[in-house]
């Protein structure tokens, strides 16, 4: 296996080359936005932050805002709150310096047991086991591990640790990482070119491409609200923050309605200011981790900037970069204004 991975390797840039050491707050980072997220997605974001913020002292010594802002777009951001959070840990209770071993990473804000042996065995070498969802599909393969996920987890857990090297710990978590997101992959896996291939269980029983099980999920709900999309006649458009506590907490987005089962009934009476309201065609749609949400959208334009109701500011269009704005709030942003003739509906007075 370590073989293959010296032969295959993908050269990501947070990873050391062979007899290299790493920076573990640079392991750290990655394995972070890497939760959930692709390297495709990751990997502009991690050099954006490494050359903004370049050490974990540097990272702490930012306002939070600005670690907001500069996480939008990559999603769950609990965990950028996190990580400014365990930055600060980091830097003002331990000098700066993250700790080898994985039971006090896992003392650290925002760090829980895969992210703890992903640092403890990639940045310093210990022989810990972290297990994401890739590893538990090769290692649900290699063994023909027939116990649907979740419940099948610890066991997983208990194979990965059995198997884990003395040396070269972090490179072999790595090697299956890269297995699992390039040759045990979800669908058709590539066997014919798996270094595993002789020694695996569920390709000798033909079960390869169908483990692992999983318990039928549950649907996730709909939720549905109305957006309202006001734009000034200077080209800015109406922002407000959301709570800073719970989903998307103190990130920004256009006023809108609470959240519910169905469409609010009368969006004239919510909509955040006196103007022409047009409701746009179509919806706005995005998938959160527990629920699909759909949104509404109105549109007003050409409001005088003079005003702006308690709690709202005016960002302008051509600047949004500055702003925290989550996918969902820049798909309801981009529906609006993408969309110019749609009829006038409403007008609040
Ligand atoms: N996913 C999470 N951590 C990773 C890593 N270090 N290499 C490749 N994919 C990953």
């Amino acid at each position: 296996m370590l073989a293959w991975y010296d032969r295959h390797r993908r050269t990501l840039p947070w990873r050391a080359r062979p007899g290299e050491t790493v920076d573990p707050y640079r392991v750290w980072l990655s394995e972070i936005m890497l939760q959930q997220t692709t390297v495709a997605t990751v990997a502009p974001y991690y050099l954006a932050f490494l050359k903004r913020w370049p050490t974990v002292k540097a990272l702490a010594a930012a306002p939070v805002e600005d670690v907001m802002s500069a996480w939008a777009g990559l999603g769950y951001y609990s965990r950028a709150r996190n990580l400014h959070a365990c930055a600060r840990h980091v830097a003002e209770r331990l000098d700066g310096k993250f700790p080898d071993r994985e039971d006090a990473l896992l003392e650290l804000p925002g760090i829980g047991p895969y992210t703890a042996g992903a640092v403890a065995a990639i940045a310093f070498g210990k022989r810990a086991a972290p297990v994401d969802g890739n590893i538990e599909r090769v290692l649900a393969r290699l063994y023909a591990v027939r116990e649907p996920l979740p419940g099948a987890k610890a066991k997983l857990k208990a194979l990965a640790r059995e198997l884990a090297p003395r040396e070269r710990a972090g490179d072999f978590a790595q090697a299956m990482m890269d297995l699992g997101a390039t040759i045990c992959t979800p669908k058709a896996p590539a066997c014919k070119n798996c270094p595993w291939a002789d020694d695996c269980a569920g390709r000798t029983l033909g079960l390869a491409a169908v483990l692992p099980y999983r318990d039928a999920k549950a649907a996730r709900p709909l939720k549905r609200g109305a957006a309202f999309v006001v734009i000034s006649n200077e080209g800015a458009i109406l922002l407000r923050r959301r709570p800073p506590k719970g989903l998307l907490g103190g990130m920004h987005e256009p006023p809108m309605s609470a959240w519910g089962d169905a469409f609010p009934a009368s969006s004239a009476k919510l909509a955040p200011i006196k103007a022409v309201f047009r409701k746009l065609p179509g919806l706005v749609r995005h998938g959160f981790t527990h629920f699909e949400l759909e949104l509404q959208v109105y549109r007003a334009e050409g409001v005088s900037p003079k005003v702006a109701p308690t709690a709202t500011e005016w960002a302008p269009l051509d600047d949004l970069k500055r702003f925290a704005l989550p996918t969902v709030m820049k798909k309801v942003i981009a529906h609006a204004v993408a969309d110019r003739d749609a009829g006038p509906l409403f007008k609040r007075r």
